[in-house]
């Protein structure tokens, strides 16, 4: 399932981010900017346990979330996202996972993983801004429900509609939350209009 978030403030940041002329510290605001709006969407259809609640007048019934929250940014630009989602969920642990596509093969290849030891009883939310071929975005999952995840919840800024395609067809249960779909992918495995390469654009090319 894709959930497009289709919203003025969220199309704001992303003409500013698209542009050529941004430079790395206004790119991670903007960046920042949009995690924080797809938070709430990401969220909405959390597991919630009722609770007991007493304000200074009566006695009630609240809610609050039921499971522990892990975030797992997708080294380097999922760390673009990580922050303001840690702004709104405080509470959440994060996992890391280091991956780089082989530009040559564009398969994903890992370097780092550092995960709680069970993350099955967990939200786990993938943080990566690119969904490209879905190569990367598939060994995440690939990897998480190795581990036992059963409540993945994927989130970018910029998916091509070949990426949906392939996340879907690997791992339909696991839902997608964009802030756009791009038109599609250039001959290099570059989403297009897309915004070039997020790694960079965030951190500055190396
Ligand atoms: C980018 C992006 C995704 C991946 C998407 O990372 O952040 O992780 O490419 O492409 P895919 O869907 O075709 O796998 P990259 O490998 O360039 O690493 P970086 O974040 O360190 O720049
Ligand atoms: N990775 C990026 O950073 N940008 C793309 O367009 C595709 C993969």
């Amino acid at each position: 399932m894709t959930d497009l978030q289709d919203h003025p403030l969220i199309s704001d940041r992303m003409a500013k981010l698209r542009s050529v002329d941004c430079p790395p510290q206004d790119f991670r605001r903007h960046v920042a900017d949009i995690a924080r709006l797809l938070v709430l969407p990401v969220t909405a259809n959390f597991k919630t346990d009722d609770i007991s609640v007493t304000t200074p007048l009566t006695t009630m019934t609240g809610r609050k979330i039921a499971r522990p929250i892990v975030l797992v940014p997708i080294l380097r630009a999922g760390l673009g996202l990580s922050e303001a989602f840690l702004q709104m969920l405080p509470e959440a642990n994060v996992a890391h996972y280091g991956m780089a596509r082989n530009e040559e093969t564009l398969q994903p290849e890992i370097y780092l993983e550092r995960f709680p030891d069970d993350v099955s009883k967990s939200e786990v939310i993938i943080l990566d801004p690119m969904l490209a071929t879905g190569g990367s975005a598939v060994a995440a999952v690939d990897g998480l429900k190795k581990r036992g995840a059963k409540h993945l919840h994927f989130v970018c800024v910029v998916a091509s509609p070949e990426g949906l395609q392939s996340l879907e067809a690997s791992h339909p249960d696991v839902p997608v939350t964009t802030a756009v779909v791009d038109d599609g992918l250039n001959e290099k495995g570059y989403i297009v209009p897309g915004l070039g390469d997020a790694g960079d654009r965030i951190f500055g090319t190396l």
